[in-house]
């Protein structure tokens, strides 16, 4: 992989994919040979809205590979309070990290901010936009358990405002999958992502119900609904509850079907499920670390201007 920021899960070719997700094999086999692969690395985190699994695995990948972290801290408590820009908040941590993480609430933010500097940029999540680190751990929790090619995935829920679902969507383009969308109306992709599905010959189907489709399905990839970007709340409320699944409505699925989801999940999934074969999402959020160890390694070890 020859790439000096992972802002958008289109860069991403499936060569790339294959590196990261064979090296995230290798780490997950032996971790203990990765333990000073990149010792004295400090990895910036800058996360402008909330997170547990993105922040907390980040963190545990880079301290597994021998580094360590710096942390801008909440909004709250950092200048940003002050009013200071996020260019001038990613040029100054700059000089104190090897690569940075960054989640924001901007559609486009993680793009803008590199620009502003040499060290490789993650996007953690930049509004609805991308969410491309989350893909490389989807697919490695799909590789893992289902296999990439041959596959058929429901990705479902709010596919309008979920950067998880953008960024998979796209990658998935570089395999033979056929992806069903699932949701209401007002929540189906966005145009520009539908665009590029079509653009790129992507076998894309869209229902408003799970019914139709769950029989065919080896993934069914759930979302929650993004409360915190519609505009308005009532439009929330009318769709909260929708799309939710639990173990009667898996009756209907293939019994070897992976249910996941990027997690917090809010009412998607019933708890009962947890207890199924079915329920890989924990699995899926663990993967995380071995999966940011692979892509930190690649983006460190890369010079810039390669
Ligand atoms: C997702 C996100 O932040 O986009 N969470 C995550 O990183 N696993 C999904 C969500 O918030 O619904």
């Amino acid at each position: 992989m020859r790439h000096d920021h992972l802002i958008s899960a289109s860069q991403l070719s499936r060569a790339d994919i294959e590196a990261v997700l064979e090296r995230a094999a290798e780490i997950d086999a032996d971790p203990a040979a990765w333990a000073s692969a990149h010792d004295r690395a400090v990895l910036g985190l800058c996360f402008f809205e909330p997170s547990t699994r993105t922040k907390m695995s980040f963190e545990t990948a880079i301290k597994r590979l021998g580094g360590a972290t710096t942390d801008m801290g909440s909004v709250e408590s950092s200048s940003v309070k002050k009013g200071e820009s996020l260019a001038d908040t990613v040029r100054v941590v700059e000089g104190y990290a090897d690569a940075l993480v960054l989640r924001h609430p901007s559609e486009g933010a993680a793009k803008m901010a590199a620009e502003f500097v040499d060290v490789p940029v993650i996007n953690a999540g930049d509004g609805a936009g991308q969410h491309p680190s989350q893909t490389l751990l989807d697919l490695y929790t799909i590789r893992e358990n289902v296999g990439l090619d041959g596959l058929s995935i429901g990705i479902m829920g709010d596919l309008k405002y979920g950067r998880t679902v953008h960024s998979l969507a796209e990658a998935l383009t570089n395999f033979d999958v056929r992806q069903h969308f699932i949701s209401p109306e007002s929540l189906r992709l966005p145009r520009g992502v539908r665009f590029d599905l079509h653009q790129s010959g992507a076998q894309v189907r869209e229902h408003t119900d799970l019914e139709s489709v769950l029989s065919d399905l080896d993934v069914l990839y759930v979302t929650r609904i993004q409360r915190e970007r519609f505009p308005d709340e009532t439009e929330y409320e009318k769709i909260a509850g929708e799309y939710q699944i639990d173990v009667q409505t898996l009756e209907a699925a293939s019994e070897d079907l992976a249910v996941m989801h990027p997690l917090p999940r809010v009412d998607e999934i019933d708890p009962g499920v947890d207890a199924t074969d079915h329920a890989t999402y924990f699995e899926q959020a663990h993967n995380g670390v071995p999966v940011r160890m692979a892509l930190l390694d690649y983006l460190l070890s890369t010079e810039p201007d390669q």
